[in-house]
This record gives C-alpha cells, sequence and structure tokens, in this order.
C-alpha cells in the first residue's frame, strides 16, 4: 500500500453551525471557516472535515438533507463554499464533505414525490411497508426514540425511518437511486471536495425480511441494529460505489461504523484490499466508563485499542479520535475538569496521537473545552433527546431523571459555541442567539491559550509537531504498536517501532499516583511530557496524577 495524505495528515472537524459566526445573525458559517484557516493551519492541521452544509430544515442538524447540490443559506452560498477550498488548498489544507446516504430529509424533491401515490418514479427510492393490525409494521425501534416507522396518511403505508419521523430511509435496492447518489458524488468531486465522511454509512442494508424482533421482551418498539447494521449487501453497495465514484476518482474516505466491529468487519469495510472505504471511525473506545460513577474502564478501553492497532495494521489504516459532534466532550468522561483540567487533556493528547492511525481533532477539544450544565429540557436542541423526553411524558417516566441522565450524554454538549475568547458570546459571534454557551469560556478560550506556552492547545501543536518531524515521523505514523503493561488498571502504555528505533508512551489516567516498572528507561531521551520533571526511583517511574510522558529508546 502507497503512502497516502490523509494517513501523515491531521484532521480537524468542524460543527458548522458553532464554530464562527462571521456576519453576526447567530449561527455559525462558511464565511466564518475561511477567517479562521491561519488558525487551524497554525495548530497543524492537513485536512477539514467539514459537518454537513448542504440546504437542509434542519431537524437534525443538517444531517437531514433536502437539497444535496445546494449550500444551507444559514452557512452560506455555493461560492462561499468555493472560496473555502481554494483558500485552504493555498494553504494546504484540503476539504472533506460530510456525506449523507442512508436517508435524506422528508422536504427532499424524491421523497416529496415518493409520498404523493404508489406508482410514482420516486415511491421506491424509500422504504414504504403496509401496517399490521396492531398498527406498525414490526417492533423495530429507531435511534432517535420511538418506531423505526412512520405512517404517511396520503397512501396509508408506512415509511421506514431509522433517525427522526424527518428522516426517512433511502432504498439501495434501487439502482436508479444509487446512480442519482453517484452522479451527486461526482458533482462535488468536480467542485473540488479532496474526500467524504460517509455518515451513517454501515445502516444502507437492511433486514429484508422486515420480521419481528426478538429483543422487545414485551416492549412495543425495541432497537435492534442486528436488523439494520453491518448487513453483507452493505458490502456490495459499497464496492459498486467505489468502483464508479471513490476509488475511480481517488478521493479519500472516511466511514462512520458502529455496533462494536472485530477488525475482521473493519477491514471489510476499509482493508487496503477491500476497495470500499479507506478507513472508518469505530466506537467502542467511546464507551469505556461506568454508567452510574462515570469512572473510566480503562482496561477495557486497552482491549478495544489493541483490538484496531494490532487487528489493523498491515492491512489497512486506523482512525484516532476522542471527540465528534455526536459525542460528549472527553475531559468529562476520561479526564478532569477541575484542579488536573490542563493535566488530563494534554495526558488524553498525548496517549490517543502518539498511536497508529489518522489523528482527528473536534473543534474545541484542542483547548479543552468540557459539558455544559444542562438542567431543563429547554437547553437541549438534538432533535434524539426531545422524541425521548416526549415518548418518557406520555408514559408518566420520572423526567428530572431523565434530564440528569442526558445532561451527561447528550451530543448537545459537543455542539456548544467554540470558545475563542472571554468577550460577550465567546467571541463565537457578536449579537445574542440560541447557541448555547459554555459559562466556563471566560478561563477556557482560544485566545488566553495562544498566549500560554503551556497551554492545552499549545500541547496540542507540539504533538502534531513531533508526529510529523523528520526525527519521529517514522516512526509515529508508520511504526507498528505494541500494548506494554496489558494488565495495569490506571496506566496505558504502549511501545510504537520503526526498523530499530522505537518511542515509548506512557500515562496515568487516574488522578491517583501510579508506579511502573520501567527502571531502564533513560530520562535523557524525553520527547515530551505534561509535567516539568520526571519523577524515578528504584522500582522505576511514578506517574503522578494524569501525568503522561514519552521517551526514545535505543535497540529495541
Ligand atoms: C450520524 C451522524 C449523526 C446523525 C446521524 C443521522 O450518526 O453523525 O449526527 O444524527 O448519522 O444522520
Amino acid at each position: 500500500m502507497s503512502n497516502k495524505w490523509w494517513m501523515e495528515g491531521v484532521g480537524y472537524q468542524i460543527y458548522l453551525k458553532t464554530f464562527y459566526d462571521s456576519d453576526n445573525d447567530g449561527i455559525g458559517d462558511i464565511q466564518g471557516v475561511i477567517q479562521k484557516l491561519d488558525y487551524i493551519k497554525d495548530l497543524g492541521i492537513d485536512f477539514i472535515w467539514l459537518s454537513p452544509f448542504n440546504t437542509s430544515p434542519m431537524d437534525d442538524n443538517g444531517y437531514d438533507i433536502s437539497d444535496f447540490y445546494d449550500v444551507n443559506k444559514l452557512f452560506g452560498s455555493l461560492n462561499d463554499l468555493k472560496q473555502l477550498i481554494e483558500t485552504a488548498h493555498k494553504l494546504d489544507i484540503k476539504i472533506v464533505m460530510d456525506l449523507v446516504l442512508n436517508h435524506t430529509s422528508d422536504e427532499h424533491p424524491w421523497f416529496i414525490e415518493s409520498r404523493r401515490n404508489k406508482t410514482n418514479k420516486y415511491r421506491d427510492y424509500y422504504i414504504w411497508h403496509k401496517g399490521t393490525s396492531g398498527g406498525f409494521p414490526n417492533n423495530w425501534g429507531s435511534f432517535f426514540g420511538g418506531s423505526a416507522w412512520k405512517l404517511d396518511n396520503t397512501t396509508n403505508e408506512y415509511y421506514m425511518k431509522i433517525f427522526s419521523d424527518k428522516m426517512p430511509d433511502l432504498n439501495w435496492e434501487n439502482e436508479n437511486m444509487r446512480n442519482e447518489l453517484y452522479s451527486m458524488i461526482n458533482w462535488w468531486i468536480d467542485f473540488g471536495m479532496d474526500g467524504f465522511r460517509v455518515d451513517a454509512i454501515s445502516h444502507i442494508d437492511r433486514d429484508r425480511s422486515f420480521e419481528n424482533s426478538k429483543l422487545a421482551n414485551g416492549k412495543t418498539v425495541v432497537l435492534d441494529t442486528s436488523k439494520f447494521s453491518n448487513l453483507p449487501k452493505v458490502h456490495i453497495y459499497l464496492k459498486d460505489m467505489s468502483k464508479n465514484v471513490f476509488k475511480k476518482r481517488g478521493v479519500m474516505t472516511v466511514g462512520e461504523v458502529g455496533g462494536e466491529p472485530t477488525s475482521h468487519d473493519v477491514l471489510s469495510y476499509a482493508g487496503y484490499e477491500s476497495q470500499e472505504l479507506d478507513i472508518v471511525f469505530t466506537f467502542d473506545h467511546m464507551w469505556c466508563f461506568d454508567s452510574d460513577s462515570h469512572n473510566t474502564n480503562l482496561l477495557g478501553m486497552k482491549k478495544v485499542f489493541k483490538r484496531y492497532q494490532n487487528g489493523l495494521f498491515d492491512k489497512g489504516w486506523n482512525t484516532l479520535y476522542w471527540e465528534n459532534h455526536d459525542q460528549i466532550r472527553h475531559l468529562s468522561k476520561y479526564g478532569d475538569t477541575e484542579k488536573y483540567h490542563k493535566e488530563s487533556a494534554k495526558m488524553l493528547c498525548l496517549a490517543l496521537y502518539f498511536m497508529w492511525g489518522t489523528p482527528f481533532v473536534y473543534n474545541g477539544q484542542e483547548i479543552g473545552m468540557y459539558n455544559y450544565p444542562f438542567e431543563k429540557i429547554e437547553n437541549f436542541n438534538d432533535v434524539s433527546i426531545h422524541t425521548r423526553y416526549e415518548l418518557l411524558k406520555k408514559q408518566g417516566a420520572d423526567l428530572d431523571e431523565f434530564i440528569a441522565q442526558q445532561a451527561f450524554e447528550t451530543r448537545d454538549n459537543a455542539r456548544t459555541a467554540m470558545q475563542w475568547d472571554n468577550t460577550k458570546y465567546a467571541g463565537f459571534t457578536k449579537r445574542k442567539n440560541d447557541m448555547l454557551i459554555n459559562p466556563n469560556y471566560t478561563k477556557i478560550n482560544v485566545l488566553q491559550q495562544q498566549k500560554d506556552k503551556n497551554s492545552i492547545l499549545n500541547f496540542h501543536k507540539k504533538v502534531f509537531k513531533i508526529r510529523k518531524s523528520e526525527l519521529y515521523k517514522n516512526i509515529l505514523i508508520y511504526g507498528k504498536f505494541k500494548m506494554l503493561f496489558e494488565e495495569h488498571e490506571n496506566v496505558l502504555s504502549y511501545v510504537r517501532t520503526y526498523k530499530n528505533k522505537s518511542i515509548i508512551v506512557v500515562a496515568n489516567f487516574f488522578e491517583k499516583q501510579a508506579v511502573i516498572e520501567l527502571s531502564d528507561i533513560d530520562t535523557d531521551k524525553l520527547i515530551i511530557s505534561n509535567y516539568t520533571n520526571i519523577c524515578k526511583h528504584s522500582e522505576g517511574l511514578i506517574l503522578r496524577p494524569y501525568e503522561a510522558m514519552a521517551f526514545e529508546l535505543e535497540n529495541i
């Protein structure tokens, strides 16, 4: 496999709506991204993954597209996008577009036609089914709560929608529909896109028997992902799309693949031999904490890292990320948001980004933004929270408990305004707006961290510089990974090796001090650390709260 730009580069995900508002209408926009390109370049970023910018009624913040070929007026215009691509390219930054192919908005012209009658050309672009005597065609639940089906009164049939009611699922069995998608993707490649993040792609095949799930246990509906995740035809569809578009045009692709995939599963999507995608995002390292205490389950996390670091090596490529727009802020689950905010943020940065794979940073992660203090339902924006809240309300459930739980878990935590400085509205906009602004912005913001040479922001820059430096590039980008101290409950440690050169990383994931038996480490070979000195005694290395270090190792 030859080296590709996306193997050596660092990606930055921008959630447009809350990133930077250039025209002060209260909503982030494409011109806002253009204005921040120098900041992004300075961070060491090589490509930007832009959250969906297409025309959309914004039921799911743009993942519900009503026109694939245009830009949502909230974010700007096609001209703005052209300007963004050109300006970014001049800075050697590539642009990766979010491609939503599992569903459209119910306001998309295809669906408007499809629901009109049972005989029109677009009927079969979506998945329609008759109801049963009990109502829904079956007991399948949706990711956002409630049934995976919605009754449409015009033809008295149900359409499938595994996300919100306003996001009908496309029928990938229909070849015309697939060809229309291919044309659309080709159009965006001609427009200048360098790559695609392919949304929810593991769901495009369904269990066509539509038989009830056996997991229901008496409930009317149940979320049984085995009915629409990672089913065999997904690979047939992807191979065809790749042959006609992705591989043919040489663009980069990163797919979203949930559902505890084994390394074998990942390789079937994105192995060098697979002819489907280049890389995928998996999710299992996102859930390594206790749901009550929120304590990190480091042993579980190590198993996940090992699975992909070793299982994909030489056969495919890997991704490295802590956050995205669907996840809570990582410091709120794996780090510390108070006394050791800085130490834990730097530790998590080093521990992850010295591993093997392409790093992705989610906007705000690089300054250590953390969860928002949600208190009431009105604080939330996410359609999935409101859907589930209404269902629970009908059932008479404890809504306060739901809110408390969601305050920690909601993906809205990642969608608060980017904190640029300590002026009103965190420098995100000048105008009063509906965006959530985390009250911690007066302490945690870009401007303040640019001035502090020991900031989390500057630590990220340093880590990316080291990854790309002539001295360490081969080891950190192409080197093999070996986990050390596998059974240690508090410390993550590994070695990266390329030819006869190695780097060892040690990271304490907790506040409690830890000791590891590494007495033969040469402390003069320190590459980077989140403390100012090293604590070593005869038994080995002492790791203070959230301490992390990397050293060169000779001749191993
Ligand atoms: C993906 C997106 C998420 C969206 C869903 C439906 O998981 O990341 O934000 O809600 O797909 O498009």
